[in-house]
């Protein structure tokens, strides 16, 4: 009787420990940590895995265009800027009515967001929809949130149009369903995130998400150095 309640007392000291325990960061998937690669530009990867530098802020941000923006995070980098509004002004010709909700985050707002998320959702749930400070793609400046931050929204036509018209302006749906266990993040039909036409055309085309089109990319790049 006596062991088991030192187990359990074992077990619960070491799954209730703030810090994070090689079997937690299994579970939440913050393992292997590494800097995210800056100079990769519009290709950067920043995910559980890959960390920006402390404080990080990309170097051209600019206001999106403010018929296609009702977020108070209303900034995006230069490029990405552009190709939003371009998307969004080609949705409108079809009747599709898209805008930012929230765009670039800075390493404190992030942190805001993911502590909130933790108290309201409690810290296993908020891992699979809130990244942490320093990991998520709202910092490159890169990401949108586009139209509603509810799972319904992937039933709608503007969810419809941008699985299948985004990467032609260079976004990619970036946390689709079924790939959790490689983005570790739950589906979020709402989050685009630019990349370029060409890396969001071959995502597109491949079904892949961009930690699948880095692989692909370091292996073909192996090859040829070889
Ligand atoms: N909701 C995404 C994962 C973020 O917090 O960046
Ligand atoms: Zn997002």
């Amino acid at each position: 009787m006596m062991k088991l309640f030192l187990l359990c007392l074992l077990y619960i000291q070491v799954f209730s420990s703030p810090r994070d325990t090689v079997a937690q960061q299994h579970t939440t998937g913050y393992v292997n940590i590494t800097e995210a690669d800056t100079s990769a530009g519009i290709l950067i990867l920043v995910n559980k895995n890959h960390k920006l530098p402390e404080g990080y802020r990309p170097p051209d941000l600019v206001p999106i265009e403010e018929a296609f923006n009702r977020g108070a995070m209303n900034l995006l980098r230069k490029e990405a800027a552009r190709a939003f509004a371009n998307m969004c002004s080609r949705a409108a010709k079809d009747s599709i009515a898209l805008w930012n909700r929230s765009a670039y985050r800075s390493d404190t707002v992030q942190r805001e967001l993911f502590e909130n998320a933790v108290m309201r959702s409690g810290t296993q749930s908020a891992e699979q929809f809130s990244a942490r400070p320093g990991h998520s793609e709202h910092q490159t400046g890169l990401t949108a949130d586009i139209n509603s931050v509810h799972s319904s929204f992937g039933n709608t036509p503007e969810s419809a149009w941008l699985k299948e018209n985004a990467h032609r302006y260079g976004f990619i749906e970036r946390y689709p369903a079924g790939k959790e266990s490689i983005t570790g993040y739950r589906y979020e039909p709402w989050h685009y995130r630019y990349v370029g036409k060409k890396a969001a055309t071959y995502i597109y085309q491949h079904k892949i998400t961009l930690e699948e089109y880095y692989e692909i990319i370091g292996k073909q790049t192996r090859k040829t150095t070889r």
